[in-house]
């Protein structure tokens, strides 16, 4: 290991904080992304995780011996150098560094795998671990550090109290088949959670206003721009609460973290080459909110006027009445509106056991789906819940449930009981609309996807 550059004077400081010393000469420690130059000069791209900057060594400048240092330097490598930080309208962060010492933190053993050069989708998450490095995962992950923040930020502030369900579940609560079975010992089985609703629901009933935030896991066999095995959702569960009171919720929470994001990563965004205009209806509020009834009539009026976005097959067929929206047709929805919009009162028949009737129309159910624009599909399901004992032990049964995995949770309709609501935001989701990346498997540092499990 070569000996560090040190120097008591100078300020340590990171990429980010340079902009507050220009006209200084200051320290830092940093990786090199690429290099170029000849002769006199060398031009040193440098990242440290909290940006990106260009360094630059002129040979009159420096020691012989940090010039040829320079020369040597190989992508990726760790180093800490003195330079004197220069305002630069034209640079990315606004600053350029002039190097005036430098030397390597260490060694790299051999090449470095991803080089500058296009490298496809499989090879870079091959590489995910090292491709973290890299401009558009950067910016991805920092959007997402920005939304959890958001999360939190915006439940603390409206008084609720965040509440942590297990990830070891005994029973379904969305449907059996996407459960991750867990052979507990041989004895006995155990799931992996697909929503952390049940336990929420006892959480509000104890607290009044909780939330979880944490890992899912869904055993979904589906190869999707937008699904994952294991993503994270984000789940207030309110008591006592309406349908209505949750829809509003949902609105004050993604308008929130979409006004968070835009003020806090607009440098993100703008690598990302993300359109920030197509956010700001979201930024606002007053989401529309339509009935699936009415739902299925603007898909149907899309359709019979040819009017589909780019990416909905010109052969898509309408939706009947009973039927779920499908991929395109949240997608034809989403394009109608220029900001998020709610979809309510599904049919009971093809939503969860657990969901209150609607007392003007008993097929129907308190609940809604919020659709993100530009065809990133549902990004919050969410209803009132059923708070009558009886009503609510039917439903189990018919749904041919397991009455005694869920006494426990009948106790909190014996006791107490009041008509409550909440609703469960998928992160990766939100993240995949607010970057505009076009996939959720880069919403997430490590992946989990039928066809990836590493690294
Ligand atoms: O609509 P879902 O299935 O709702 C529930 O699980 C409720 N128990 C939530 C609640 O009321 N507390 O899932 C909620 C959200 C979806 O809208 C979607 O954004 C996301 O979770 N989601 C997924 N995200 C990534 N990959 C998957 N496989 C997902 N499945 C659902
Ligand atoms: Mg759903």
């Amino acid at each position: 290991m070569l000996p560090l550059v040190t120097s008591t004077e100078l300020p340590t400081t990171t990429i980010g904080g340079l902009k507050a010393h220009v006209g200084e000469t200051v320290t830092l420690s940093a990786w090199l992304t690429d290099k170029s130059g000849k002769g006199k000069i060398q031009f040193l791209k440098l990242r440290d995780g909290t940006g990106f900057v260009q360094a630059t060594v002129f040979k009159n400048d420096v020691p012989e011996e940090v010039f040829e240092a320079a020369k040597r330097l190989t992508q990726e490598q760790a180093l800490t150098l003195v330079g004197e930080v220069r305002a630069d309208e034209r640079a990315p962060g606004g600053v350029e560094l002039a190097v005036r010492d430098l030397s390597p933190i260490s060694e790299n053993r051999g090449e470095y795998p991803i080089t500058p050069k296009e490298h496809g989708i499989e090879f870079l998450l091959d590489q995910r671990h090292l491709w973290l490095r890299h401009r558009r995962p950067w910016a991805v992950v920092r959007v997402r550090d920005s939304v959890q923040r958001a999360v939190i930020d915006f439940f603390h502030g409206e008084g609720f109290v965040r509440f942590d369900a297990p990830f070891f579940t005994p029973n379904a609560a969305e449907g059996t088949t996407e459960l991750f079975e867990i052979d507990l010992f041989g004895e006995d089985k155990a799931y992996l959670s697909q929503t952390g609703q049940l336990h929420a629901e006892a959480g509000a009933l104890a607290f009044g206003k909780v939330y979880t935030f944490g890992p899912t896991f869904r055993a979904e066999k589906s190869k999707t721009r937008r699904h994952l095995l294991e993503f994270w959702m984000v789940e207030p569960e309110v008591a006592p609460s309406t349908h209505a009171e949750n829809m509003a919720l949902q609105e004050r929470l993604v308008s929130f973290i979409v006004r968070r994001v835009l003020e806090e990563c607009s440098e993100e965004l703008a690598l990302l080459g993300r359109d920030v205009e197509k956010l700001r209806g979201a930024a606002e509020g007053n989401y529309p909110r339509v009935t699936y009834t009415e739902a299925l009539e603007i898909v149907q009026r899309h359709i019979e006027d040819g009017d589909l976005p780019d990416n909905v097959q010109a052969d898509v067929q309408p939706v009947e009445w009973g039927d779920d929206l499908g991929a395109p047709h949240e997608t034809i929805l989403g394009h109608h509106f220029d900001r998020p919009v709610m979809i309510e009162k599904y049919p009971a028949a093809i939503k969860a056991f657990y969901m209150q009737p609607d007392p003007e129309d008993e097929r129907l159910a308190l609940c809604d789906d919020m659709i993100a624009p530009e065809g990133y599909g549902e990004i919050i399901g969410g209803s009132q819940r059923i708070h009558d004992y009886d009503l609510l032990r039917s439903r189990i049964e018919h749904e041919g449930l397991p009455l005694e995995a869920f006494d426990w949770y009948l106790d909190l309709r014996r006791y107490g009981s009041v008509p409550h609501a909440g609703f469960g935001m998928g992160l990766e989701r939100v993240i995949a609309w607010i970057t505009g990346i076009d996939h959720i498997r880069e919403a997430i540092p490590f992946p989990r996807m039928l066809t990836r499990m590493t690294p």
